[in-house]
């Protein structure tokens, strides 16, 4: 191991690289971890000295409040490498804003900006040669802070962990995506935390979800807690829905996450002349169109998913397939994005960094 000191970052290099051990071409998402992390502590009421360090398991105590009230967050974000071999970002203020207010509803301590953005610039160029070139791949980011203060009393922590490790990913859904609209279970609820990353917020979905696998769908649409009329995300995305030639999409609230890739389609669909109606959209409208043979797309957007068509619903037992559209605007804006994301087409937009 060699240490170096950079933009005030202490970085402890790993003594060898994993990385001749991965199979690039068959990456399971999220399973594989680059040589280093990135890690800052807050505890006696200050953020210490970050430090970069060869990824590896670590000790929290026992009665940490992480483990005992869920205080946790987390981010999703992605880097891509040109053909020069330039590393990019996409929008990742938006990321790192939104893991502010995601603390401030889960009463955590906020991350200075320089923290954040530096760390990861830093970590980005230690593991740089994991980044792969070319559509389809690229790094998935993983900030994320949990609660270390120990002791059982239901209180915010005072002491809190903020790490990022970077996992190299291709595609988060391989195959078909059928889903289940939610007539009972909800993801979120008017008051509660469905705009934040909390990692709670993604625990709560695994059972409702591992029902609706039983029964054949990967993923659950979730509809509103209050009457389950009205469609809002699908398993771990936003979800747009294409009507005709209009695409709908719910709007961001209490219960919605403010999806970077969700701004980002309804921009880049507005761009290309797509008239976009963002509203709530009921589950008796979907099946109406459904019906009448107007309902043309479904699809999920996420980081993670990226733009992920699905290929048709059930709901009160009843499936409805979707058709196949030679002209998907789901794949026509999933081509537009990831052009830009990977530096292929220009960013007329000023996304990438
Ligand atoms: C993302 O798209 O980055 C997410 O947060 C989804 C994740 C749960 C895999």
């Amino acid at each position: 191991m060699s240490t170096t000191q950079t933009n005030k970052i202490e970085i402890i290099k790993a003594a060898t690289s994993k990385i001749n051990e991965v199979d690039f071409e068959n990456l399971s998402f999220g399973s594989i971890f680059t040589d280093h992390l990135f890690e800052c502590d807050f505890k006696n009421g200050e953020w210490q000295k970050p430090v970069i360090k060869p990824y590896a398991p670590f000790l929290l105590d026992p009665s940490s409040r992480v483990f005992h009230y869920g205080q946790a967050i987390f981010e999703g974000m992605k880097a891509y490498k040109d053909e020069d071999d330039a590393i990019w970002l996409f929008r990742p203020d938006e990321n790192y804003k939104r893991f502010n207010k995601s603390a401030v509803r889960m009463a955590m301590q906020e991350v200075p900006e320089d923290i954040f953005m530096n760390g990861l610039k830093e970590l980005l160029k230690l593991d740089e040669a994991w980044i792969k070139r070319g559509k389809g791949n690229s790094m998935y980011i993983r900030p994320f802070m949990i609660a270390t203060g120990t002791g059982v009393i239901a209180n915010p922590s005072d002491n809190y962990k903020f790490m990022i490790i970077l996992s190299p990913v291709s595609a988060y859904y391989a195959g078909e995506v059928k889903v289940l609209i939610a007539e009972h279970y909800s993801r979120a609820a008017n008051g509660g935390i469905g705009a934040a990353k909390a990692a709670g917020n993604y625990a709560a979905q695994f059972y409702p979800t591992s029902l609706a696998n039983k029964q054949g769908f990967q993923q659950v649409i979730w509809t509103d807690d209050a009457t389950h009329t009205k469609l809002e995300e699908a398993g771990t995305m936003n979800v747009f829905f294409r009507i005709n030639d209009t695409l709908f999409t719910a709007p961001v609230s209490e219960r919605i996450l403010d999806g970077v890739t969700r701004k980002t389609l309804i921009d880049l669909a507005k761009s290309e002349g797509i008239n976009v109606d963002v509203r709530p959209v009921l589950v008796s409208e979907l099946v109406e169109a459904s019906k009448n043979g107007t309902l043309k797309e479904i699809f999920g957007a996420g980081t993670a998913a990226v733009v992920s068509p699905i290929s048709g619903f059930s709901y009160q037992d009843v499936y409805h397939e979707l058709p196949n559209n030679e002209d998907s605007m789901a794949l026509k804006l999933k081509d537009k994005l990831t052009n830009i994301q990977n530096k292929i087409a220009e960013d007329t937009f000023g996304w990438t960094v």
